[in-house]
């Protein structure tokens, strides 16, 4: 977060900072005491956060009502610090990073962001009300946040059901094991849940964001929703669509474009998504259109004139500044808020500081890697918590905290009492790195390979059918 995120008013010097601070406390308990509507104190607490945690970056220290920074204050570089550095963690679309081998601190993203932590009792309400054991990324935290899912289960309880809403933003034609993750858990969810999924292919923000054609943006997206179909989404229940071809075929959802578009300020898209003045209009303004498939009446063809269905949003926590957004729209526009699962990244081959990534090659297992390339990949680049060598590592262990082949099983070996054992076993050092990678490898290839074949069964009539508006098959 850079100090002219907040505002667009340029960098502001701690004192002014301070100043702010001190105001906004204000206005949240202002708003507070009026009993203003829930969404308004809750972006007030927002920005309140958002000023708190810059002013810890700026000066190093936390802010304390009463106590302005002293003049003569050394200015905190933002460099990483001793411990791991996690208050500067950077989670956004567009970039992850942190110092920390473990990965970044989810914990105090959750507080950071305002969600709420998937704990215990969340985990056991999915399992009574869906009647089915819960899918391995819950059982292990991967989801691992959401917002508002308590109130989606209670309304389906009441035999008020949902639908949920993932994506993907085509930059490529090659997918990302890290990509399928929100795939594979929408997939499970529509399987437990019996509902309708939408799926939006972001062909139009690759094309404003990245050095390509609208052409082969396009591409990339049909190419991109057969890696998708491939998840295996019940073609009676799941709608694709390409952002270049639905914006104009659908003029219910164009109008909730500019519905959000009305309700959300330059400034607060610079706040939110650190947008500068040189930045293309196109950027500017494409955060409404990843809002817009939040609320149900954008789909006509499924939802009728309906705008009151709930929609859930399976994600990697990246993507939640969008939401954040959309969920402070919703209720001014007359939406309810969408409600959100996030996930954790999977993280880069080199290690957890960063999360997998398109586009550097090899951080990454793609879905079109041969059994040789991971095998290779994984032995090459996996990052290890082994140590040097084999005598050393029976005496004192390794560390399955920062070991990315370990880190690879928790999100893909299902069996959870295999898993335990091989994380025992690790830090006893009964396990050696090689032994490790074995196991991630003989899990992975098979994994891939069959996403391949699925993926060959695919047809481009298959894709037409996903990507054709119509209606889709369920009991609200
Ligand atoms: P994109 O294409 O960057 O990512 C697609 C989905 O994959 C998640 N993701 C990851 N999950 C776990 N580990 C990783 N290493 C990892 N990398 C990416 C992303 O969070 C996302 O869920 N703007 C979006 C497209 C979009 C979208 C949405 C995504 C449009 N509407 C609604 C989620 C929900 C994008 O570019 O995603």
């Amino acid at each position: 977060v850079k100090m002219a995120d907040c505002d667009g008013e340029g960098a502001q010097s701690p004192l002014q900072l301070y100043e702010r601070l001190t105001a906004q406390g204000e206005t949240v308990r202002g708003l507070k005491t009026a009993k203003a509507e829930k969404s308004e104190i809750e972006s007030a607490v927002q920005f309140l956060l958002k000023l708190k945690l810059e002013y810890k970056q700026v000066t190093g220290q936390d802010y304390k009502a009463g106590c302005p920074p002293p003049e003569n204050l050394v200015l905190h570089d933002n460099g990483p610090t001793a411990e791991g550095a996690t208050d500067e963690d950077e989670v956004n679309p567009w970039s992850v990073s942190t110092t920390n081998a473990k990965g970044v601190d989810y914990d105090k993203l959750i507080v950071r962001f305002g969600s709420n932590k998937v704990d215990k009792d969340l985990v056991d309400r999915i399992e009574k009300v869906s009647g089915q054991q819960p899918h391995r990324f819950l059982r292990r935290g991967i989801f691992f946040s959401h917002r508002d899912m308590h109130q989606v289960l209670d309304a389906y309880e009441k035999h008020k059901s949902f639908y949920l809403y993932t994506g993907r933003g085509p930059s490529s034609q090659a997918m990302h094991v890290g990509h399928l993750i929100p795939f594979i858990f929408t997939k499970w969810l529509q399987d437990v849940f019996d509902i309708p999924l939408v799926v939006q292919l972001t062909d139009d923000e690759k094309y404003l964001w990245k050095d390509l054609s609208v052409e082969e943006c396009h591409r990339f997206a049909v190419e991109n929703a057969k890696d998708i179909i491939a998840c295996g989404f019940d073609v009676n229940k799941t709608f694709i669509f390409s952002d270049l071809d639905y914006m104009g075929s659908s003029p219910e959802f164009y109008r909730n474009v500019v519905r959000i578009q009305k309700h959300v300020t330059f400034n607060q898209v610079k706040g939110i998504f650190g947008f500068t003045d040189s930045d293309c209009i196109g950027k500017i303004s494409f955060p409404a259109i990843q809002a817009a498939p939040s609320f149900s009446n954008s789909f006509p063809n499924i939802f009728g004139d309906r705008k009151d269905i709930q929609c859930l949003i399976p994600c990697a926590i990246d993507q939640d500044p969008y939401f954040r957004m959309t969920r402070d729209v919703a209720p001014r526009i007359g939406y309810p808020k969408p409600a959100l699962l996030h996930s954790t990244f999977f993280p880069a081959l080199q290690g957890a500081q960063t999360k997998m990534s398109a586009s550097d090659a090899n951080s990454s297992i793609f879905l079109t890697d041969t059994p040789k390339q991971i095998k290779n990949k994984i032995n090459k680049h996996a990052f290890s918590g082994g140590k040097d060598t084999v005598e050393e590592h029976r005496q004192f262990g390794g560390n399955a905290d920062v070991d990315v082949s370990f880190m690879y099983l928790t999100f893909f070996l299902e069996d959870d009492e295999q898993l335990e054992k091989i994380r025992q076993d690790y830090t006893s050092g009964a396990l050696l790195t090689g032994e490790l990678k074995k196991i991630l490898i003989e899990t992975l290839q098979p994994m891939i390979t069959t996403h391949q074949e699925r993926r060959k069964q695919v047809t481009d009539e298959t894709v037409k059918q996903f990507m054709t508006p119509r209606p889709l098959n369920f009991h609200f």
